[in-house]
């Protein structure tokens, strides 16, 4: 549960800052390791439309850039009832996450709902589809 406030208030701190100017639509994201520290992100978009990145790719960035590999938990927030990462995102969560991963989704004003990473992807594309990966 504290986890849970920690995650929302790092996610909604990181939607402050989203540079969401075509969508409208801003994101924050929030992960937290499997050593317990607290990496966010938020939605990047861009002039040109396919360049902008979502908020789950900037935590992960950020999770990557401090040198940890692993996901725990991952919290999205934003202005709607139930925010899901995209199918994009979700194969990025895969990649440093396990199918018990939990994936929490928020509201503005903090209402949480929770799956796990096999919930919101039963079929994951992995290692194991690829000879020598
Ligand atoms: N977006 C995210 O940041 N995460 C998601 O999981 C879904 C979509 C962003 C991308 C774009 O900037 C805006 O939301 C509208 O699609």
């Amino acid at each position: 549960m504290k986890d849970k406030t920690l995650l929302f208030q790092s996610a909604l701190q990181c939607r402050n800052n989203a540079y969401a100017p075509y969508s409208e639509f801003k994101v924050g994201a929030a992960i937290k390791s499997s050593c317990g520290k607290i990496f966010g992100g938020c939605n990047v978009e861009n002039i040109s439309y396919p360049c902008g990145t979502c908020a789950e790719a900037g935590a992960i960035s950020a999770l990557i850039a401090d040198g940890e590999t692993a996901i725990a938990e991952i919290l999205i927030v934003a202005d709607t009832a139930n925010i899901l990462p995209c199918g994009n995102c979700l194969q990025k969560i895969a990649e440093f996450g396990t199918p018990d991963t939990l994936v929490h989704s928020a509201d503005l004003n903090g209402n949480i709902k929770t799956y796990t990473l096999k919930q919101l992807l039963p079929n994951v594309f992995d290692a194991k589809e690829i000879k020598n990966a």
